[in-house]
Order: structure tokens, then C-alpha cells, then sequence
């Protein structure tokens, strides 16, 4: 038997990128999917998934900002499978910007999307995981903001760190009703979303930025979304029962080196 089978999943951002890489791990273990993505690309993915492992995907166009369509996401989970026992909220946005320059309205989107988009998320999904006597949330956070940052992730930042702040506090809440909560502390993966901020550090040659990434993780390379899969399929699984409220950093070990230049290598 796999690991998430009879599970019923809920992704969000799954459409590309790292939610299809946790789409995919979900549906290799066994999981029952919905996938909700802003881009109208999501029915495309849940067909290919459907398709490539025998499991039953629904695509759902919603933005995690509107929270009646989010409830409704859930509604439709619920009257397709009859349960929904994970929820992995990973739709997030990043746009770099000197803080100086940064608009209101760039702050507000970060905002709108990375904190507000996953409060949605999990306050649509929770009355149902009550009513069925729990389940388990992973949230993507990162380890910019809580642990590092780079010049111009103001914005991207401090949605991130807060996102840690959230996970805490609901895995506190839901501790006695059986509903576990964790977060992802990735460092990079290649996604279409870093794709983007390494053409917006170097628009001569964004492939240098990524290779410049790749240069300072000890592991020498960017994270695959599937690695990160993996993580998320672990964290909604019974095999992770007893933890709940951790933050967990997926990065190469980029996060560890203490300077780049002593030591014996
Ligand atoms: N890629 C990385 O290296 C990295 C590192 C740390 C954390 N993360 C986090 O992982 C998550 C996924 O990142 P990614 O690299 O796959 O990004 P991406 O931009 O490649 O993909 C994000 C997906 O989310 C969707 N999305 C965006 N806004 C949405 C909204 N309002 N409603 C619904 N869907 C929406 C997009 O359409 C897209 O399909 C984000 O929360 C990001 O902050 C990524």
C-alpha cells in the first residue's frame, strides 16, 4: 500500500512549477487529487498527472486571494471524493524591487497572495478536516526571510517569515483536534518562478544567476521540484504522526556554510 493511499489533497499554485512537483509526488503515493492554480493551465496538468499514474485529478482556475472561490475549491473536492485530509498551501508570488523603489501596491500583492492567499487556504479547508476528525496542512514558506534574504526580497520576505508565524500558531490550535500543520523552508529550486528572478538579477544572462546559485549549495545544485514533492508527501502522510508545527529547511545545506572561503576544502 502507498503512503497517501485513500488520501484526498488539495494543492494550490499546482498548475507548474514546485506545485506540480508536489502534485506529482501526492499522486505517485497513492493521493487523490484536487489541483487549484490561478492559471487556466491547471486542467492541462491534472489530466497529465490523471493520465501518468492511475489516480483521479481535478483542476480547479481559482485565485487563493478570493476566499469564496477557495471555499468553494474545497466544496468541490468534498462532493467529488467525500473527504479532503491534506492540504498543501504553495501558491506564492515573488517580485524583486530595490526597497526604495518598491511600490505599495508590489508590498500589498505579496501580501494579498503569500499571506492572505494561504489563510484562505487553510481556514476553507479546516471546518471539513474538523468534521471529519483531522488532517494535515503544509504551507510553503521559505528560508528567505525567516532565516536569510538577498537585497530587493523586502516584499517576498516578510510574507515568508510570516507564514512561519502561521504555522506555529495553528499547529498549537488544531494540536487536540488531530490536524497537524508544517512548513517547507526550501531554498532553490528551478521553477518557472526563479526562472524569472534570475532574469530579473541578470537580464544579460540569467542562466549566470542560476549557475551562480547552484556555485554556493554545498549539494552544488538547485533542488528538484519532486525532491520537494517528496517533502510535502511525507509531511501529509501518517508517517510524519507526530510532527506538527516544525518548519522544516529543504535547501542543499546553502543555508549552513559559516564563510565560503575557510576550512579544509
Ligand atoms: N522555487 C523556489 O526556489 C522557491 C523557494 C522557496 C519557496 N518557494 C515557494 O514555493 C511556492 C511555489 O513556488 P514556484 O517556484 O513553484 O513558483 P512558480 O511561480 O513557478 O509557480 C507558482 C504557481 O502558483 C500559481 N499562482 C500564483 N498566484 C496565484 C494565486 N493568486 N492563486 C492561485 N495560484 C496562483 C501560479 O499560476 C503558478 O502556477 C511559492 O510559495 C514560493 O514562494 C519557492
Amino acid at each position: 500500500m502507498a503512503k497517501l493511499d485513500g488520501k484526498v489533497a488539495l494543492i494550490t499554485g499546482a498548475a507548474m512549477g514546485l506545485g506540480k512537483g508536489i502534485a506529482e509526488a501526492y499522486a505517485r503515493h497513492g493521493a487523490k487529487l484536487c489541483l487549484v492554480d490561478l492559471s487556466p493551465k491547471v486542467a492541462e496538468t491534472a489530466s497529465e498527472l490523471e493520465k501518468a499514474f492511475q489516480t483521479e485529478v481535478i483542476g480547479i482556475a481559482a485565485d487563493v486571494t478570493d476566499k469564496s472561490a477557495m471555499r468553494e475549491a474545497v466544496a468541490k473536492t468534498v462532493a467529488t471524493f467525500g473527504r479532503l485530509d491534506v492540504v498543501c498551501a504553495n501558491a506564492g508570488v515573488c517580485q524583486l524591487a530595490p526597497f526604495e523603489e518598491m511600490t505599495d501596491e508590489m508590498r500589498d500583492f505579496h501580501i494579498d497572495v503569500n499571506i492572505k492567499g494561504v489563510w484562505n487556504t487553510c481556514q476553507s479547508a479546516i471546518p471539513q478536516m474538523l468534521s471529519q476528525g483531522g488532517g494535515a496542512i503544509v504551507i510553503a514558506s521559505s528560508v528567505t526571510g525567516d532565516l536569510v534574504a538577498d537585497p530587493g526580497e523586502a516584499a517576498y520576505a516578510t510574507t515568508k517569515a510570516a507564514l512561519v508565524g502561521l504555522t506555529k500558531c495553528l499547529a498549537v490550535e488544531y494540536a487536540n483536534r488531530n490536524i497537524r500543520v508544517n512548513c517547507s523552508q526550501l531554498g532553490y529550486a528551478r521553477t518557472p518562478m526563479v526562472e524569472k528572478m534570475a532574469t530579473e538579477s541578470n537580464p544579460e544572462n540569467p542562466e549566470a544567476a542560476i549557475d551562480d546559485i547552484a556555485r554556493n549549495v554545498p549539494l552544488g545544485r538547485l533542488a528538484k521540484p519532486i525532491e520537494v514533492g517528496e517533502l510535502f508527501a511525507f509531511l501529509g502522510s501518517d508517517e510524519s504522526s507526530y510532527i506538527t508545527g516544525a518548519q522544516i529547511v529543504i535547501d542543499g545545506a546553502a543555508t549552513l556554510p559559516e564563510t565560503t572561503s575557510m576550512g579544509t576544502n
